[in-house]
């Protein structure tokens, strides 16, 4: 099993590993007393996976309610977040009880945001079952519930109390949500590990994964102890993000976020060349990378319609948006754009 230590608010260990879900209930008891739990998951993963956690918990001594709710994106919402928290009350759940989140990142963001405002905080432990999940949204405390006017607008910084990722989880993944996940781990290499990057360029994710899913946790893991709250650092993980985030809301969600962050970044990489922004295209290092595992580079939105989307974007001030670009080979930068050139930037990068 390796581990990586995230030092951040909370101190926590993430767990790296193959084939130890069945015995979930003894690693949790390393860092939890016996409690209640409230085990959180979407119906596929549940259906593949509850039931051996609920046992293992269930032996070790833990007391397991399950709230099932319907998988996708849809479900990151207001109304479902209620539910939850009803379920927890109902379940007459304290502040020392245990929220267990397994799932993606849906799921992750979804439970991390109950645990964060149920009576103002509860612990909660994150079970990441999607490559996504495992390298990015588990890790780093950010926890949120989509609003109608867009995606993750409603939410808390709240750290877990600790991370197991069980690579075997990753078997069943159907291969289009494998590939979503590779967006996030490729943003690792072009933010800020060139070594890593090649390391991409070259090898297969899929064979190397556990080693892939420690280095995108570290890099994660070493961004978030620096700048936990993203003043500043930190939004380097957003690299393709505002962009993606606008295609997400374009396509009704329709789109993945894994497939909408990689036509972000191929964008945000030719836009700030074609405008300027960066002095170096590096499209002809992402886009075979991209291409390589499966994932797209462009999409039929016309750059008004993401424009107008991108707006609401949180990385947006009064008459600035943050945008990262690439600065040089495995190392992003963070640009201020006056919003009134938000357009043209997406233009350029779109052809
Ligand atoms: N908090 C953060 O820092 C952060 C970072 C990146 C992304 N996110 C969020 O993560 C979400 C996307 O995460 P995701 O792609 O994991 O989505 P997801 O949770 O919806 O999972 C994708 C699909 O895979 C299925 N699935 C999950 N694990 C499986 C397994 N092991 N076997 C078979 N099927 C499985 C799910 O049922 C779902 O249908 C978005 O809402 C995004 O905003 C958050």
């Amino acid at each position: 099993m390796e581990t990586v230590k995230v030092s951040a608010s909370k101190e926590y260990t993430v767990n790296i590993g193959t084939g130890f879900l069945s015995s979930i209930g003894e690693k949790l008891r390393e860092i939890k007393n016996v409690c209640r739990v409230v085990l959180v998951s979407d119906d596929t993963v549940f259906a593949l996976y509850g039931e051996k956690v609920k046992e293992s918990l269930t032996n070790c001594g833990y007391s397991v309610c399950e709230y099932v709710f319907p998988h996708g994106e849809e479900s990151k919402s207001f109304e479902n977040y209620e539910k939850i928290l009803n379920f927890c009350a109902e379940n007459s759940i304290t502040r020392t009880d245990l929220l267990v989140a397994l799932g993606g990142g849906v799921t992750g963001d979804l439970t991390g945001f109950v645990a964060s405002t149920y009576l103002r905080g509860v612990d909660f432990v994150q079970i990441p079952t999607t490559v996504l999940a495992m390298v990015d949204s588990s890790v780093g405390g950010k926890t949120a519930i989509n609003l109608k006017s867009g995606k993750n607008l409603c939410g808390a910084f709240y750290q877990p109390i600790g991370v197991f990722a069980d690579c075997e989880t990753l078997n069943t993944l159907p291969e289009e949500t494998f590939n979503e996940g590779c967006a996030e781990i490729i943003k690792y290499g072009m933010i800020c590990d060139k070594d890593f990057l090649e390391f991409l360029q070259k090898n297969s994710i899929r064979d190397n994964i556990e080693c892939v899913i420690k280095r995108c946790v570290e890099i994660k893991r070493d961004v978030v102890n620096r700048d936990e709250f993203e003043n500043g650092e930190r939004k380097l993980l957003n690299f393709g993000h505002t962009i993606g985030h606008a295609i997400e809301k374009c396509s009704n969600l329709s789109i993945s976020h894994g497939n909408a962050v990689a036509i972000g970044m191929a964008i945000a990489t030719k836009g700030a060349y074609e405008t300027g922004v960066s002095e170096e295209d590096f499209s002809d290092v992402l886009l075979p990378i991209l291409k390589k595992n499966n994932l797209p580079t462009t999409c039929d939105f016309s750059a008004e319609e993401l424009y107008k989307a991108s707006l609401k974007d949180k990385k947006r001030s009064f008459d600035t948006i943050s945008i990262i670009v690439p600065d040089k080979l495995g190392l992003c930068k963070i640009v201020k754009l006056p919003v009134e050139e938000l357009q043209n930037f997406i233009e350029k990068g779109l052809n």
